[in-house]
């Protein structure tokens, strides 16, 4: 399996400055020859700048979003359902990070409902899972569903923080989400960054980087080591 490279941009950048992102990271791309067929790297805007992403049609580069909505569609203001999301050509969606459980008061049930979401509409979910509560998290997802995620693990204290959890820690507890979900991709997130990426692609199926995506030096840095 390729490894998977998730860049959440999470509320950051507007049209203006995810114009300029995209313009310089197509122009390195090109420039250094990177063959970025070799990974699956996803881009997660904030909805308002999809249009900006795709836009861009940058080779070998997919589109994410952040978050959906528990409903289908109809009268939930303010949501962003699946069937808005139809036909723009988004193929992953990160449902459940530890911002909106947190900020949001997402609950297990709402994430659960956001993997179906996601599932029913062709969408790979990419459920994010802490360190403390990882079975109650796991367990809320109908099993059969959960064999259709993606995991990211993503520990609390290491998220924004440049306290990465080392990769040896990380191991057993990618062996735990694997006990919970069956033997689906898992990522690990977390203050991951061109030094350590390496590290965390030898023993997880890819990476959700924050904070190292948002400057184009510092994701091609993490993109080349990766490749
Ligand atoms: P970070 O964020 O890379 O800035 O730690 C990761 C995430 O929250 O997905």
């Amino acid at each position: 399996m390729k490894k998977l490279i998730i860049a959440n941009w999470k509320s950051n950048k507007n049209i203006e400055t995810a114009e300029k992102w995209l313009g310089e990271f197509s122009e390195q791309v090109e420039l250094f020859s990177l063959d970025l067929s070799k990974l699956t790297v996803v881009i997660a805007p904030p909805s308002p700048l999809l249009a900006t992403v795709f836009d861009a049609q940058i080779e070998h580069v997919l589109v994410g979003v952040q978050d959906l909505s528990p409903f289908s569609s109809g009268s939930y203001t303010g949501a962003v359902s699946v069937r808005n999301l139809q036909g723009l050509g988004v193929e992953y969606a990160i449902v459940g990070h530890s911002e909106r459980r947190r900020h949001f008061s997402e609950s297990h049930a709402d994430v659960a409902n956001k993997v179906v979401q996601a599932i029913d509409a062709g969408i790979t979910p990419v459920v994010c899972i802490d360190d403390e509560y990882l079975t109650e998290q796991a367990r809320a997802i109908d099993p059969e569903a959960r064999k259709k995620c993606v995991v990211a693990y993503e520990p609390l204290e290491a998220i924004g923080s440049g306290d990465f959890q080392p990769p040896a820690e990380v191991e057993p507890i990618v062996a735990r989400i694997k006990d919970e979900f069956g033997n689906v991709p898992v990522i690990y997130g977390g203050s991951v960054d061109e030094e350590n990426v390496s590290d965390y692609l030898k023993i997880a199926d890819g990476v959700l980087v924050g904070g190292a995506s948002l400057k184009v030096k510092s994701f091609m840095g993490l993109i080349e080591q990766a490749l």
